[in-house]
């Protein structure tokens, strides 16, 4: 997910169970003008393997370069193709979900790179569709699977939804019914009795899950624990969500700080990253206003024993008040 899943967070996610995992997008054309930033974004490391890796783009001829010379350099375990993404600047580009408008395009980007990579997996994410009165996905699904995409993960709205509004599963459950390859569903996952339910009433061959995770990337043993045992384990304490988000907060500053050397302290540049991780923490609004403002680690450690000591103080006291 752009801006969120960098190679340190894809770590946390694995570690806490996740199977596959994809890079956040980059764009072809950055690829082949050989952008250093945009190759350090879609890189990775052995541990997080099966890794797919994103691009996205409009021409043909240029995703399929960009395809290739992605596989030679970095040899992930598939190719992922974007059609799904819903932002103006990628849409104006042609790009994203904007091929939901052009199906015929639509199959010739998807065929030009399987056709450039014969022997390698290509895969494909993609809408439902531009708005309401354009729901494509069950013939682009037959496209793409005709052009030689190996899998497909579909986001059930349209572009117009954004992120907003419920994913619309019969659809997702309609292509999964039509291909032969597997679909992967994706909208609004958050917990085991939605997996539960979406495995019932669909044919998805994997479940993709996006925003839950940014913010709790323990999610993914949890679903699977439930799934198994029927309960999901204990969550983190606050003490160990702390620990997650200071360790976190440490690697990105050694591995991916783009700052030059006098000012490798400031980790205003991560603020973004660090803050999704306190999504539905207790006392999180208060934590994110004192958050935004800290500008070194040192300040981080700092509030984290802050926070810390105080969530033992109101303990203490719920227990005292107990006792009384
Ligand atoms: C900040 C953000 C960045 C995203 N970046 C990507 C991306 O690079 N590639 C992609 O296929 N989807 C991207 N998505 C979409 C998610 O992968 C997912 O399809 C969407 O959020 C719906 O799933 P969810 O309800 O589980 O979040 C992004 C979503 C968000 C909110």
């Amino acid at each position: 997910m752009a801006g969120f899943t960098d190679m340190v967070f894809r770590g946390l996610c694995k570690e806490r169970g996740a199977d596959v995992m994809i890079t956040e997008f980059v764009m072809a054309d950055g690829l082949l003008r050989e952008r250093e930033r945009v190759w350090r974004t879609i890189d990775f490391v052995e541990e997080q393997r099966p890794m797919g890796v994103q691009i996205f783009g409009s021409s043909p001829q240029t995703m399929a370069e960009a395809g290739k010379q992605v596989m030679d350099r970095l040899q992930p375990d598939f190719l992922d193709l974007n059609f799904g993404c819903p932002a103006d600047k990628v849409t104006c580009q042609d790009a994203g979900s904007s091929l939901l408008r052009d199906l015929p395009k639509l199959g010739r980007v998807a065929k030009a790179v399987v056709d450039a990579l014969p022997d390698q997996p290509v895969t494909a994410k993609m809408r439902i569709g531009w708005d309401e009165s354009s729901i494509v996905a069950v013939e682009a699904a037959r496209i793409l699977e005709e052009a030689g995409i190996r899998a497909i993960a579909v986001h059930g709205r349209t572009k117009v939804q954004g992120y907003s509004g419920e994913p619309n599963w019969p659809v997702i459950a309609e292509v999964a019914e039509t291909v032969k390859i597997p679909v992967i569903g994706n909208g609004n996952i958050t917990d085991a009795r939605e997996v539960t339910r979406i495995r019932r009433e669909t044919k998805c061959a994997g479940l993709m899950i996006g925003r839950a995770a940014l913010g709790y990337p323990w999610i993914f043993n949890e679903i699977k624990v439930a799934l198994r045992e029927g309960t999901p384990p204990p969550p983190p304490t606050l003490e160990e969500r702390w620990a997650i988000l200071f360790d976190y907060a440490t690697r990105l500053q050694e591995q991916l700080c783009p700052y030059p050397l006098e000012r490798k302290d400031d980790i205003g540049w991560m603020r973004a990253k660090i803050l999704s991780l306190t999504k539905n923490l207790p006392g999180g609004k208060k934590m994110r206003g004192a958050l935004s403002r800290i500008k070194s680690l040192r300040e981080l450690q700092a509030l984290r024993e802050e926070t810390l000591q105080a969530a033992g103080r109101r303990k203490d006291f719920s227990k005292t008040a107990n006792q009384v």
